[in-house]
């Protein structure tokens, strides 16, 4: 077939061949190779006259992307199980599907917020630095005190699949009780994990770690404010893997500058990447890591292959595999 034939697609950026192997010779696609994504000027132009696009979360996709693609526009695939960037309600009153990855990553997402929780409970970051720096002079019977995890509670506020899995290894490895803030009863984690779904307050005031995984919408926009960590025992941990706005960068730095509460382990920030000169920074009781939760050679290769498969249905007019918007009518 000749590309002509073929459907315009463009590839927000370079996903893994796991992905880009299925499209390539399947679409005229066009990727973009760059490290840094398209400027939004650059991004306008590229979609022009596009039946598909995998996008990322860098990509705001609203109407004025839907207008800049045009008419002919199927599919939309954004290459996260999150889709905060993406206006869905626009997309699905213009016919538009959406895709997403699910699934893939949980245990990946799950496993960075354990790390997170051990390694600030524990000042892993901190005590690595002051090998580095030469500091260690000799064994402190009071040096370098960090936090028990055994037995101690864990407050997961979104109990969904990552949730879930937090709440697993939490309640399997360290024994932990389980408490949960969800809009719905999780059966399983009751049944499974003997969790006890209790209102945020309490859940803030019993809880000596708190893990949210919650998707970012106006709802939970700012849900950790200087009175959610007002509420938190002085020894707790705040742990999010899930988006940067969940949580008041300032209110945070507040409470960990004051030993309200007792450290911060944050794989998301906001804005991303955070600013070099961000208060958080400075803090030996924040760790921040690049939003590296889905990094996983099995994460990544799934994402990019539900991605591919998302674009490719959507091309065809087919249900999507994983369809964030299925109230698109299934027919062309
Ligand atoms: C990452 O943050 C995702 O939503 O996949
Ligand atoms: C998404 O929420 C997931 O758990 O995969």
């Amino acid at each position: 077939m000749s590309s002509e034939n073929k459907s315009k697609i463009f590839v927000a950026r370079n996903i893994p061949d796991a992905g880009l192997d299925l499209i390539r010779g399947a679409c005229d696609a066009d990727i973009w190779l760059e490290p840094l994504p398209p400027s939004r000027d650059v991004l306008l132009e590229a979609i022009a006259g596009c039946e598909g696009v995998i996008s990322l979360l860098t990509e705001r996709v609203d109407s004025e992307f839907f207008e800049a693609a045009g008419q002919q526009l199927k599919v939309v695939s954004n290459y996260a199980v999150g889709f905060n960037n993406i206006d869905v309600a626009e997309a699905t009153r213009r016919g538009i599907r959406v895709g997403n990855t699910p699934g893939v990553l949980t245990d990946a997402t799950a496993d960075m917020a354990f790390t997170l929780l051990i390694a600030t409970a524990r000042r892993i970051v901190e005590a690595a630095d002051y090998v580095r720096n030469g500091e260690w002079k000799t064994w402190e019977p009071r040096g370098h005190i960090g936090m028990d995890l055994c037995n101690k509670t864990i407050g997961i506020v979104g109990m969904g699949r990552i949730g879930f899995a937090m709440a697993k290894r939490c309640r399997g490895g360290w024994g932990m009780d389980v408490l949960y803030h969800d809009q719905f009863q999780n059966e399983d984690a009751e049944t499974q994990l003997a969790a006890r779904r209790v209102d945020l307050d309490t859940l803030l005031s019993e809880s000596d770690f708190v893990s949210v995984h919650v998707d970012l919408n106006e709802t939970t926009t700012g849900m950790f404010d200087a009175g959610a960590f007002e509420r938190m025992k002085s020894t707790a941990i705040f742990i999010n893997s899930a988006r940067g706005p969940l949580h008041v960068g300032q209110d945070l730095f507040d409470a960990l500058a004051s030993g309200k509460i007792f450290a911060a382990g944050l794989d998301v920030t906001d804005p991303e990447p955070i600013l070099d000169n961000d208060p958080l920074l400075s803090l030996p009781n924040c760790l921040v890591v690049p939003h590296i939760a889905s990094g996983t050679v099995s994460s990544r290769n799934g994402m990019a292959e539900i991605a591919a498969n998302n674009l490719l249905a959507g091309l065809a007019d087919q249900p999507l595999p994983c369809w964030v918007n299925p109230e698109v009518d299934g027919s062309p």
